[in-house]
């Protein structure tokens, strides 16, 4: 399967295949290689970085669920000085697209973080995680309201220099749709969706929470179908008009998991929780992909994105 062709163009990127690793999931840099050739990939996406380290939420703050997890990490993270001194020598040696996941409590914290990485090289874009469920302050509240994300997604596109910018939204507001045009009104090169939804799992002994925060942020296979649904949707009602190309994630598992999302309109796909599961899942799902191409006869696969038959 080799020579299988399955390389696509993302946001005037060309990665050797629509195949990243979702934040939070694939630590900074190289912390999955002892599970597979992270150069494999197309795409690579850091853990949230934050002007200063964050010691994130007390713990618990992982928990199992049927078909996911919940996890209230709280965007714990080394700070962006310690990822420039240790992480970006790393990042200079990969040979996927890196994207750096951009978090804060204010906006000015965001352009902070920003500006600083415009110039390292071994960036090819920033992803503004604007849908974080697990901060009490910053994270999701900058992602629920049109006026506020375009004047984010602007206010870092600004400072991004010639980095890609991709806003990734947060499934929980009543129209994915209007988010989405807010961030590409701005001038977002991309968007990344989903994060993960609010949720609660509750201890009947104790009849309190599991997790310390209360409530978590679930993920896993749980919330494929809904991920695939709003993927579709936000490619219909605002990405394609605009191409601007979709990046979708919640819940991939399998190569077939990832065909569903380009078929519902994504440019490119993330795995995420599946991750802590089979750290190697991402190789097998490039694998999957190239054999599917292969037996469909697909020589390009971006012509496969927002395929879906009625
Ligand atoms: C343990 C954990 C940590 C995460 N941390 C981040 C983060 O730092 N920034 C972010 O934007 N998303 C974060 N996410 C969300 C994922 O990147 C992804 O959007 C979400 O989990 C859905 O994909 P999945 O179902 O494949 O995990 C995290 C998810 C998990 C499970």
């Amino acid at each position: 399967m080799e020579n299988t062709d399955i390389s696509v163009g993302f946001a005037g990127l060309k990665l050797a295949n629509p195949v990243f690793t979702a934040s939070g999931t694939c630590g900074y840099a190289d912390e999955l290689a002892d599970f597979f050739d992270i150069n494999l990939l197309g795409g690579f996406i850091t853990k949230s970085i934050t002007a200063s380290p964050k010691k994130g939420n007390p713990d618990p703050r992982i928990v199992e669920t049927d078909s996911g997890m919940l996890n209230a990490i709280g965007l714990a993270n080394i700070g962006l000085q310690r990822f420039i001194e240790e992480k970006i020598p790393i990042l200079e040696k990969f040979k996927p697209a890196v994207f750096v996941n951009i978090a804060g409590q204010t906006i000015d914290e965001y352009i902070a973080v920003a500006e600083k990485l415009s110039k390292e090289k071994a960036i090819a874009g920033f992803e503004l995680n604007i849908s974080c469920p697990n901060v009490k302050k910053g994270g999701i509240t900058f992602g629920t309201e049109p006026e506020q994300v375009e004047q984010i997604t602007r206010a870092v596109k600004a400072v991004s220099g010639d980095k890609i910018l991709t806003v990734k939204l947060t499934p929980s507001v009543t129209d994915i749709s209007e988010i989405a045009q807010a961030a590409v009104n701005a001038g977002a090169d991309a968007l990344s969706l989903i994060n993960t939804f609010t949720a609660m799992v509750i201890d009947i002994e104790t009849q309190k929470p599991v997790l310390a925060n209360r409530t978590g942020g679930l993920s896993g296979p749980a919330i494929k179908p809904i991920a695939v649904y709003l993927v579709n949707k936000v490619y219909n009602e605002v990405a394609k008009k605009a191409k601007v190309p979709i990046l979708g994630m919640g819940g991939i598992r399998t190569a077939s998991d990832a065909i569903e999302f380009i078929i519902a309109g994504a440019a490119a796909v993330a795995v995420g929780t599946w991750n802590f599961i089979e750290p190697d899942s991402c190789e097998k799902i490039i694998e999957g992909i190239k054999q599917y191409c292969k037996e469909k006869k697909i020589s390009i696969i971006s012509e496969l994105t927002g395929t879906l038959k009625s």
